[in-house]
């Protein structure tokens, strides 16, 4: 049964899309090797653009659809499986034929309205539960249909909290926090832990109103990883130091942070831009290295 893990931040360019990519791909290389789905949930298609290129999504996406298509089916009652959006082996090598990839589409963009439009107008706040549950488990209920098939199921969600990454929290045994580590980003993680706390909360009090038996608050292991972290000798170094210190040191993270790190170098710019993990890119490289010990870590955490 696949452990279902979302890459989280509501802030952008903290490296969840690298990140998702490269311990999917970690997982799916190194021994022992593991079945992994890649989930982008993001309209912006970073993950589908680093797992294919252009024309093959295109033609892709005429032929089996996105996981917009997931919701527009639910939006228009009409039933269909992920089985026909998984795309198999979308990477072409052989170290990656452990990867499937649901890939996105831009017209992922406005969701949060398409979805909000099917809001029946309820009368009882057991009608209202109902709904707000209703449309945050599309992604979950399509999932379990495939959970036997991998090992891992790791979401790319966007950089905000709207319903996209509120379907991938519903749908996730744990999440992951990938933070850049500076002011504004280390400010930010007690906002969002306070946040996805209170998301969980609220689809807990919603499934106690639907089912009164149901237990009490659900609460997801998470963990934080720091990532791009500067390293060149100076000032940015001594802050990315002194603000990764100051997470670690607080107690409600204490026992929560990776203590592998990526950090800011050019062979995972190099890489991405070759479509194609650090692994394989550039073997031997500070952020191979790296990555490999972050994804080992993921393993035991999330095992
Ligand atoms: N360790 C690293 N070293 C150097 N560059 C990195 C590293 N990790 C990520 N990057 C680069 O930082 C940029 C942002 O990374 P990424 O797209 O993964 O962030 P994101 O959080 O998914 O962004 P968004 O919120 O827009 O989806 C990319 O150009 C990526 O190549
Ligand atoms: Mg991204």
């Amino acid at each position: 049964m696949a452990k279902v893990i979302s890459f989280i931040n509501y802030k952008g360019g903290v490296g969840k899309t690298t990140t998702t990519y490269h311990i999917g791909c970690a997982l799916a290389m190194f021994a022992p090797r593991k079945r992994v789905l890649l989930i982008d949930a993001d309209p912006q298609t970073n993950l589908t653009f680093l797992c294919s290129d252009f024309v093959a999504w295109e033609s892709r996406l005429k032929t089996h659809g996105s996981l917009e298509t997931l919701y527009a089916a639910y939006i228009e009652n009409r039933k269909i499986s992920i089985r026909d959006i998984i795309w198999q082996k979308p990477m072409n090598r052989p170290e990656l034929s452990g990867v499937d990839l649901v890939p996105s589409d831009i017209e992922l963009l406005d969701i949060d309205l398409r979805l909000q439009s099917k809001t029946r107008a309820a009368t009882t706040i057991q009608e209202i539960a109902e709904t707000h549950l209703e449309q945050r488990s599309i992604l979950q209920k399509a999932i379990a249909e495939v959970a036997n098939d991998y090992e891992y199921i790791l979401i790319d969600c966007p950089p905000n909290l709207y319903l996209a990454t509120q379907n991938a929290l519903y749908a996730s045994d744990g999440f992951l926090v990938t933070l850049m580590p500076d002011h504004f980003s280390t400010v930010g993680v007690n906002f969002l832990d306070r946040k996805i706390q209170q998301l969980l909360r609220e689809r807990s009090l919603a499934e106690q109103i639907v089912n009164p038996t149901a237990g009490d608050t659900k609460t997801l292991p998470f963990h934080l990883c720091f990532v791009k972290v500067n390293v060149t000798a100076g000032r940015t170094q001594l802050v990315a130091q002194e603000q990764m210190a100051l997470v670690r040191r607080m107690p409600r993270f204490a026992d929560k942070c990776f203590k592998a790190i990526t950090e800011d170098f050019k062979d995972i710019r190099e890489a991405t831009t070759e479509q194609c993990p650090v692994f394989l890119n550039d073997p031997g490289s500070q952020n191979d290295n790296n990555y490999r010990r972050m994804a080992e870590e993921f393993g035991t955490k999330f095992a």
